[in-house]
Order: C-alpha cells, then structure tokens, then sequence
C-alpha cells in the first residue's frame, strides 16, 4: 500500500517555528520517522512540502489511481482552503487530517477546519504521534 503524505504551509519550518507549540523535531526529522512508522506496517510512504495551494492540489491530483491513501497536515489553509476540501473530496482516496497542536484549544480561527468534511478522520494536539495513529488507521483501511 502507498500513502502520500503532504505536509502544507510553513511546516518547512518545523523545528524553529514556535517550537513550545511545534516541538522541535524538524521536517525531515518528522518524514523520516514516518516514513519508519510507515514500513512497519507495510507502507510505502510518499513524502510531499509545499507552502503553495496549487502545488498540493496537484499532488493531490496526482495521486489518483497511483495511492491507497493520505496523510495531510493543510497547516493554515486547514482553515480557510475550499478548493483543498474539494481536492480532497474529488480524488476519493481516504484522508485523514493531521495537526501536531490542539487546533480546538487555540485561537477561534482555528478551530473552525473547513477541510475536515472532506477527510476520512482527523487528529490533532497529538505531536507527531499524530501522523503514527494516521498511518495506523490507514493501514486498518486497507486502501
Ligand atoms: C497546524 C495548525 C495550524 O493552525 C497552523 O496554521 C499550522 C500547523 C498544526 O500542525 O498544528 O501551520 O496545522
């Protein structure tokens, strides 16, 4: 099974951006464990950045026919993106929605999720613990 895995806007930054909320394990520090997370339970994980809402919708597209699954971590665009939902929506691969804080426990803006109709779960507050237990239920899924 294959699994993108698409982390969004200024999650390039992981490890220096405000590290008492972010943690400080750094992009590539957090695609390589899951990708290790991945191969334990038999995943081939594709592993995709961009700060540029076009740029995930085409990986997005691109994924169709080729992939079980996602993993997307929409940063800020969780909150404000419709033609991320639809993205989501039109590729019909089962998404689960992560987020390494407590989007709910944060500022009001962010805890409205206009992605989370589109995704099949979502997680958040768990760090990259996170991004495991999503793996995990994609695995579960079969997809
Ligand atoms: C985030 C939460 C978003 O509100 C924020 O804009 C991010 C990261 C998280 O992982 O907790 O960039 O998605």
């Amino acid at each position: 099974m294959r699994v993108l895995l698409i982390n969004g806007p200024n999650l390039n930054l992981l490890g220096a951006r405000k590290p008492e909320i972010y943690g400080t394990m750094t992009l590539a520090e957090l695609e390589d464990r899951c990708r290790a997370w991945a191969g334990d339970l038999g995943i081939e994980l594709l592993c995709f950045q961009s700060n540029h809402e076009g740029a995930i919708i085409d990986r997005l597209h691109a994924a169709m026919g080729n992939t079980g699954g996602v993993v997307i971590n929409p940063g800020a665009y969780t909150h404000s993106s419709y033609a991320l939902h639809d993205a989501i929506e039109a590729i019909e691969l089962p998404a689960i929605e992560v987020h390494l804080s407590d989007i709910m426990s944060r500022e009001a803006w962010r805890r409205v999720s206009v992605v989370a109709p589109a995704c099949h779960a979502s997680i958040s507050g768990k760090g990259a613990e996170g991004y495991r237990e999503a793996l995990e239920l994609l695995a579960a899924l079969g997809g």
